[in-house]
């Protein structure tokens, strides 16, 4: 693998496990038949929830914490099935599981979904039905760290993935689902449209205040938290029950597998920091993407 210009690649050799998919096209076919199907298939009740991300922003946090919040009147803290599924298997992936099982349409509970899927390709009736959307995003720089090591992790097909290969790729707007700034620009304009409908959440600032966004998070779902289960501690039980440390470190995190796409659970576990980017990018790497996402952000009113 050429890493001459990685900050740390070198360090991170040792790290990759043993591989996971099988390759390219069937993982690719596979979600664009997903994307397809739900587009013509996929009708949204206005009660669902749908948590939205580019890639690597923090999805697994994110739906680890909606779910425990929505689930929290059913299940003692030591029976939640957060302590034995993965978070992806607690909240399907729209554009993954739909097609495999469309009668989830009629019997999921909680009705939260998540998907990466950009905000103008949604299916239509997502946006019609006027169910919530929460949408979390991350500094592309970590994001684009945290993109390059899952890739590493289950491309089997793709062990020589170059890591200045892949950021030139990301500036140039070359993504799986979008380029990262019209996948984040396509929420952000729909969430000062309709802020009744679009949570807007940012990675790192549930990082500095995870309980202060997930009272937000719960108030938006339509679960909140009372005066008194604060009192109690139910906030903090749910933070601690989705923090990095304790998810990362159950045995169906760290050794577990899903059916459905395979991908061991723990790849999307990785190191859950804010800023690792200056571990891995150059000045002048971090310089070029900040440019890039002013550029394209101008006049948003979003800064990082
Ligand atoms: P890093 O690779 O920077 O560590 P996604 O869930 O969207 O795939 O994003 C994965 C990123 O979120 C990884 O970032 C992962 O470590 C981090 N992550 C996973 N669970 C987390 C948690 N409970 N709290 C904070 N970060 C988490």
């Amino acid at each position: 693998m050429n890493t001459s210009n990685c900050k740390n690649c070198e360090e991170e050799e040792e790290e990759v496990p043993p591989q996971t998919l099988r390759t390219a096209e069937p993982r690719s076919a596979t979600f664009i038949e997903g994307i397809k199907f739900a587009q013509e298939n996929f009708r949204a009740k206005p009660d669902d929830i749908f948590l939205c991300s580019f890639p690597k922003s923090g999805t697994t946090w994110l739906k680890a914490l909606s779910f425990a919040t929505a689930t929290r009147t059913r299940f003692h803290n030591s029976e939640n099935p957060l302590l034995t599924k993965s978070p992806h298997d607690c909240i399907p992936f729209l554009e993954v599981y739909f097609n495999k099982n469309p009668t989830m349409l009629e019997s999921l509970d909680p009705p939260l979904w998540s998907t990466h899927i950009p905000y103008s390709s949604l299916p239509k009736s997502i946006i019609d039905s006027g169910c919530k959307i929460v949408y979390i995003c991350r500094d592309p720089k970590d994001a684009f760290v945290s993109l390059w090591h899952f890739r590493k992790r289950i491309e089997s097909h793709n062990p020589g993935i170059i890591f200045e290969e892949a950021f030139e790729m990301f500036c140039k707007g070359s993504s799986f689902y979008a380029p990262y700034w019209e996948h984040f620009l396509g929420y952000w304009k729909a969430s000062l449209e309709f802020p009744d409908r679009v949570l807007f959440l940012k990675y790192e600032e549930m990082m500095e205040d995870t309980a202060l966004y997930l009272k937000r998070l719960a108030e938006f779902i339509g679960h909140p938290f009372s005066l008194q289960e604060e009192n109690e501690g139910v906030v903090q039980n749910i933070v601690d029950l989705c923090s990095f440390e304790n998810l990362s470190n159950l045995e169906v995190n760290k050794s577990g597998k899903r059916d459905c796409i395979v991908v061991n659970n723990n790849a999307f576990f990785r190191k859950g920091k804010v800023g690792d980017w200056k571990n891995y990018l150059t000045s002048e790497m971090a310089e070029r993407l900040d440019k890039i996402i002013e550029e394209k952000f101008a006049g948003s009113g979003f800064k990082f």
